[in-house]
């Protein structure tokens, strides 16, 4: 077991480079099992997620590995097996999407229900009626397998009741070799689901209107090989950008979309802090203080879901009462608990969370409760006085490439160490 050891106080300035994003490259590498060719995947990021979808894939059938550093090269003309146990999916959330992906290709799956961060109920009725509109039928056995199946896939209108990214990404995936025409309604928008499409159109298939509420998708025979690059990730960047204002610091941080950051800068703005855009980069400077607000979490382009904890987070340090809804998950304010060793004044009720803010935290041993959790609990111990330890640190490394390397790099005070292992000195740079 591996921990982080923070020294807070740190100011973070300078420069740090942003990822590929974590939630597009997984569904992409998963996209290339349709694909009967070689698929070269660029801007992969190294993060764990990463690395378990590799290894399905080996396992599977097909051959995938990185030929260079983030560059993954994926073959899987020779794949035939379609069958997904638990053993093998239940680390990672996305695996999910090997349903669609399967079913598109072979007209068969079945696939263990997957794993990932819990903060709540995470059904997938949504993805079973969407494979169901296509001609698919499916049954689930024992042991959470779901057992897909079609004679054929044809297009249909499917009008999504809750706007959900992997429904969304899952049915352009089966019917992108449907015959004929499928319409999504009620879409997911948010720039992974564009990034999908631009994928798998530049592999030959033909969808339209990724990015808004309806998505039309004529299937194609089959889908070639080729070369594609990942979109920068959107919450690594709104991440650092958090953490920037967090510690009243001036960090320009690079390799970023603006347009998907729109959210967080409107809200770093309300609360006072310098945000300037540039054409693929964005600085984030602290004014010496915070000034409360409200935030609400949205499906894209509303506030993310995933940058909450982070916001919260932030917020704490803001003088005056604050109020974070979460809108999209069930359960997520777990961590609050954790926060709340540290210092922090905030009451949940429900999806509601209020922050009495202003009070400085105190360094604490805390412990991640999902990734994005993880990641605000570090940055809890960047704004806290003195040592905070981050315990069951595995979720950061799910969805975070080198975090600690970077938060270096900015000045912050921040180790990686075994459970157990004691600090050379009394500081720990
Ligand atoms: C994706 O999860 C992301 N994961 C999550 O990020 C993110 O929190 C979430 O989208 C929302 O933005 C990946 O992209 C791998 P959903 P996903 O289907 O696709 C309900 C992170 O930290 N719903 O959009 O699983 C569901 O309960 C991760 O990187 C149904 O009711 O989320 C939720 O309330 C964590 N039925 C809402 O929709 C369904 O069949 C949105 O879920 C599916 C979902």
């Amino acid at each position: 077991m591996e921990k982080y050891v923070i020294l807070g106080g740190a100011r973070l300035e300078g420069e740090v480079e942003i990822s590929g994003a974590k939630n597009s490259a997984v569904a992409l590498i998963v996209a290339a099992l349709m694909v009967d060719g070689v698929c070269i995947i660029e801007n992969v990021p190294l993060v764990s997620d990463t690395y378990v979808l590799v290894d399905i894939i080996n396992q599977l059938g097909g051959r995938a590995e990185f030929v260079d550093k983030s560059v993954l090269k994926i073959d899987a003309s020779c794949l035939e097996c379609c069958e997904a146990p638990y053993e093998m999916v239940r680390k990672i959330r996305a695996s999910s999407y090997l349903m669609g992906a399967l079913l598109g290709r072979f007209q068969k799956a079945k696939v263990a229900m997957p794993g990932g961060c819990d903060f709540g109920v995470r059904p997938i009725d949504l993805h079973l009626k969407g494979f169901e509109a296509l001609g698919a039928d499916y049954s689930v056995e024992a042991g959470g397998i779901v057992d897909l199946r079609a004679e054929e896939l044809c297009g249909a209108s499917i009008y999504m009741d809750t706007v959900s990214v992997g429904a969304t990404i899952n049915i352009m995936f089966a019917a992108a070799m449907a015959k004929g025409q499928t319409i999504i309604e009620n879409a997911a928008k948010e720039p992974h689901i564009v990034d999908v499409a631009n994928f798998l159109n530049s592999m030959g298939a033909n969808i339209k209107g990724a990015g808004t509420d309806v998505i039309k998708i004529k299937g194609v025979k089959s889908l070639h090989g080729g070369t594609y690059t990942v979109i920068p990730d959107q919450i690594e960047a709104g991440t650092f950008m958090i953490a920037a204002a967090a510690t009243d610091g001036d960090v320009l941080i690079k390799n970023v979309i603006p347009k998907h950051l729109d959210s967080i800068s409107a809200k770093l703005l309300e609360m006072g802090v310098v945000v300037e855009e540039f054409d693929d980069s964005i600085r984030v400077a602290g004014t010496g203080f915070l000034k409360k607000a409200n935030v609400r979490t949205m499906p894209h382009p509303g506030f993310p879901t995933d940058l909450q904890p982070l916001i919260l987070t932030l917020l704490t340090g803001a003088k005056g009462t604050s109020i974070v809804t979460e809108n999209v998950w069930d359960n997520r304010f777990r961590y609050v608990e954790e926060l709340r060793r540290m210092g922090a004044n905030v009451s949940v009720d429900g999806r509601i969370a209020v922050i009495e803010g202003g009070g400085k935290l105190i360094g604490s041993p805390v412990s991640s409760t999902d990734l994005r959790a993880g990641a605000a609990l570090v940055v809890a111990g960047l704004m806290a006085d003195g040592v905070t330890e981050v315990f069951n640190i595995k979720y950061i490394d799910r969805g975070y490439e080198e975090f600690e390397k970077k938060l270096r790099g900015l000045g912050a005070q921040i180790t990686r160490r075994v459970d157990g292992e004691k600090g050379k000195s009394a500081t720990i740079a």
